[in-house]
């Protein structure tokens, strides 16, 4: 897998991002980085106070941008990762949008115990969300791509490539 170069802001103007764990810390600042640079941003996270927040500066940032927004600037969708009907439902939410963008950033540490001492629930929460949850929406979101026929996948924390390098 190759990495692509860091594409200018005028070329992501307009584009649609999905960013995963978009309500707090490094998801909600991509969120808004991209929402400076014009582009469309789908946030996902459990969380509907904080996501909502997050929706305000994304707005806000948009504005600055210089361009109009509209009802699919910034589109807020709850969902849990670890549960495959809430990805499901994010899925069916993506029909009929056009998505450029995939940042797969939701996740969390748990079990940060010695080996041994883990908690069975900690490894369950652990796979099912960084793990499981991902590869579904990846999925998901693949598909989707490959139906209209463009993106770009950036899996977390630092890897890029085109839709033709993954196909
Ligand atoms: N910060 C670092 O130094 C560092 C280093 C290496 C890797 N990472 C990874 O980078 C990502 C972001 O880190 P961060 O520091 O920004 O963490 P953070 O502030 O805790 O953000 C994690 C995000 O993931 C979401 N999330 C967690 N569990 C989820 C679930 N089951 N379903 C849906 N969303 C879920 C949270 O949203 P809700 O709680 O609202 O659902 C939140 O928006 C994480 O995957 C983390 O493991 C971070």
């Amino acid at each position: 897998m190759s990495f692509m170069s860091i594409p200018s802001r005028s070329s992501l103007q307009g584009k649609t991002a999905l960013i995963t764990g978009a309500s707090s810390g490094i998801g909600a600042s991509t969120a808004v980085l991209f929402a400076s640079c014009g582009v469309n941003t789908v946030l996902t996270a459990r969380r509907a106070d904080k996501l909502a927040e997050v929706k305000e500066r994304c707005l806000a940032a948009y504005n600055d941008s210089g361009a109009t927004c509209d009802e699919n600037t910034v589109v807020v969708i709850e969902a849990d990762m670890s549960s495959k009907v809430d990805l499901e439902r994010v899925a069916a939410r993506l029909e009929g949008r056009r998505l450029d963008i995939l940042v797969n950033n939701a996740g969390m540490v748990r079990g940060r115990e010695h080996a041994g001492d883990i908690a069975d629930d900690d490894i369950d929460a652990m796979v099912q969300t960084n793990v499981v949850g991902l590869i579904r929406l990846t999925q998901a979101v693949v598909r989707h791509m490959k139906k209209q026929g463009s993106g770009v996948r950036e899996p977390f924390p630092s890897q890029h490539c085109t839709m033709d390098e993954l196909f």
